[in-house]
């Protein structure tokens, strides 16, 4: 695996390897992430390789996506340590910038998606959807991959990014998909996260109460047994029964993230905020309606 750090030897890097496929062009996929890895990047990782020819990885802690109020010094970095697992795992080429060559002195640029950055996520952290478009649409520019692997933990940030490479033109021929990966999940259903780190014993044992609530939310909501309010009222008291102070519950449109109060034949889905301690949780399901 070959770490670069400029912008000129990734191309210089990327441009060797295209060329040495051998049967044509290479495919290339791109794996982006902030280090701190865990068993769920290494999942992005893996299905990767399934798929393409070659992997880049990058590590990146993007500072546009911290908000004032968020510890951007405190984010946990262990550049050695991810990469040898990038390595071990077949990673080729690991793209880790400085912060001065991801954004240059007089870089002036914000990339905004309306609409689905704007609720959820969005309206408790104000900007960070633009951090995170304007560093990916710069990734993907930088990369040229012909794919690209994101977490399903996140899911308004996927919906954010799908919609800013339709937008911008990104997608075909250049990335020609964007794949989301479905959550990577402890054994008793915690979501995997850089952030579970932070949690105490108590408040880790405590936490499996939220995919626990959202499952039993999504299944009563598909059968139909239960209203969307209903359902969502119910986690909210099972959240803070267990600890939590819930900063959003809703059910939306799969596609546009736009809340809705009962099912109408489309992709839905629940998603959940909520905070134990001073660590802040989140998770989502699909609602997958019954037949
Ligand atoms: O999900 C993350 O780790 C980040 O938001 C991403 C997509 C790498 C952009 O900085």
């Amino acid at each position: 695996m070959q770490t670069v750090k400029t912008l000129q030897m990734l191309r210089t890097t990327l441009g060797q390897l295209r060329s040495a496929a051998g049967h044509g062009r290479a495919r290339i996929a791109l794996v982006p992430t902030m280090g701190a890895l865990h068993e769920g990047h290494l999942t992005l990782v893996r299905r990767a390789r399934e798929a393409a020819d070659h992997v880049v990885a990058s590590i990146f802690v993007n500072p546009r996506q911290f908000g004032p109020n968020e510890d951007l010094d405190a984010y946990p970095r262990q550049l050695a340590e991810d990469a040898a697992m990038l390595e071990a795992e077949g990673v080729a080429v690991l793209w880790a910038p400085t912060p001065e060559a991801m954004y240059p002195a007089g870089f002036a640029t914000n990339i905004s998606v309306a609409g689905v950055s704007d609720g959820l996520c969005g309206a408790a952290r104000p900007g960070h959807f633009d951090g995170v478009a304007t560093v990916v649409c710069k990734l993907f520019n930088q990369v040229q991959p012909d794919m690209a692997f994101f977490g399903e933990k996140d899911f308004q940030q996927l919906a954010v990014i799908r919609t800013m490479a339709r937008d911008l033109d990104l997608t075909h021929p250049h990335v020609d998909a964007i794949i989301g990966v479905p959550t990577m999940r402890e054994a008793d259903g915690l979501a995997m996260s850089s952030r579970n780190r932070y949690l105490t014993p108590e408040q880790r044992t405590a936490a499996a109460v939220l995919p626990e609530a959202l499952a039993m939310a999504a299944q009563t909501i598909a059968a139909g047994d239960q209203p969307i309010w209903l359902a969502k009222s119910v986690v909210e008291d099972e959240l803070q029964l267990a600890g939590f102070r819930l900063d959003y519950i809703a059910v939306v449109d799969a596609e546009t993230l736009a809340p809705i109060e009962e099912l109408a034949g489309r992709p839905a889905r629940i998603l959940v905020a909520a905070r134990i301690g001073t660590t802040r949780l989140i998770d989502n399901m699909a609602i997958v309606p019954r037949d």
